[in-house]
């Protein structure tokens, strides 16, 4: 695989959910290095796949390792937030499954260049797709301050938003990702700073969440993709922090027919004949804790899959 090392998260659990599905194909809506991707199409030699990515290096890593699987594998440069229209455009036929593994790559994170890490010093980057005009420099060098910390609030649950966003804008301009941890841990009081983990996990989040627009686009790839699976489709989808799950889980819920806030008690309305689904977790799945020792990053994950029912008008 070149020098695109990422392990996949949870593939034993992610193949078996998807090998079920009816024959056709399976969008892999964030292809990676193509290691669910290529795990499925071994298992079900009849099911093709489309593998799609945003970073130009995962689409040049996923068509090396899945060159094996020949016609029944392609992969394009695209944003799973236009889905729909790159299904449209790229394949023929139903689409039986959809899996979004969220996040960024091993990659991704490991090469400092890409300013995703705040281990060293890089240039404050965090761009997916390298073509994108939007990088973590113009978000903490340009935005008020008053947008930075929403932006620490909303996308990474930051308690000392507001005061990270006035380190942030006293520290202005800011070239590197040392820039950032520095700004981040002045605006953390010390007391603080020595609890969960690195002071500037959430800032950093944070805004690499902002950069690359991940829970609008989330959002808009996940409404696209419930229309687009046919009968006995499958959409999975695997989340590494909270704030993706919980959007997950209430678009999964609401296509199920159930509202999250039913109160507990109440008899259940029987609303099968709006349900676009079944739920296949009703808790989020999580990994083994062998993976886990394997593998540290996949401690976060949560796996949820929904399997998409016969409209209530025809098969
Ligand atoms: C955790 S990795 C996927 C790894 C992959 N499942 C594998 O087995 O190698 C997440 C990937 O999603 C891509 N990605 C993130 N947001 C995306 C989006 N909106 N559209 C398409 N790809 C996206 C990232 O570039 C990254 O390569």
């Amino acid at each position: 695989m070149g020098g695109f090392q990422h392990r996949p998260v949870m593939v034993r659990e992610v193949v078996e959910l998807l090998a079920a599905v009816p024959t056709g194909t399976v969008v892999d809506a964030t292809v990676g290095g193509g290691g669910h991707a290529r795990q499925l199409l071994r298992a079900r030699p009849d099911l093709r796949l489309l593998g799609i990515d945003r970073d130009p290096a995962a689409v040049a890593a996923a068509r090396v390792a899945l060159e094996p699987f020949g016609d029944r594998a392609q992969v394009v440069h695209g944003g799973f937030e236009d889905v729909a229209g790159i299904v449209e455009q790229a394949i023929e036929g139903n689409v039986m499954g959809i899996l979004f593994d969220l996040g960024v790559s091993s990659p991704q994170l490991d090469l400092p260049e890409r300013g995703f890490t705040y281990w060293g010093d890089a240039p404050l980057d965090m761009r997916m797709d390298s073509a994108q005009v939007l990088t973590a420099a113009r978000v903490v060098n340009e935005y008020s301050q008053e947008a930075l910390a929403e932006v620490l609030a909303g996308n990474g649950e930051e308690r000392f938003a507001k005061s990270i966003a006035a380190r942030i804008v006293a520290h202005r301009p800011l070239h590197t990702t040392a820039d950032l941890v520095i700004a981040v841990k002045e605006g953390i009081p010390a007391r603080s700073r020595r609890r969960g983990g690195h002071p500037a996990r959430r800032t950093f989040q944070a805004i690499r969440m902002e950069v690359n627009r991940e829970l609008p686009n989330l959002a808009a790839g996940l409404d696209e993709s419930v229309h687009l699976v046919g009968p006995g489709g499958r959409v999975l989808v695997l989340a590494y922090h909270s704030l993706e799950d919980r959007a997950v889980k209430e678009r999964f819920t609401q296509w199920a027919g159930r509202e999250e806030s039913q109160p507990p008690g109440l008899p259940v309305e029987p609303t099968r004949s709006h349900a676009l689904v079944r739920l296949l977790t009703r808790r989020p799945m999580r990994p083994q804790p062998d993976e886990v020792a394997e593998n540290p990053r996949s401690e976060s994950a949560r796996l949820r899959a929904v399997e998409k029912l016969p409209s209530p008008s025809g098969p």
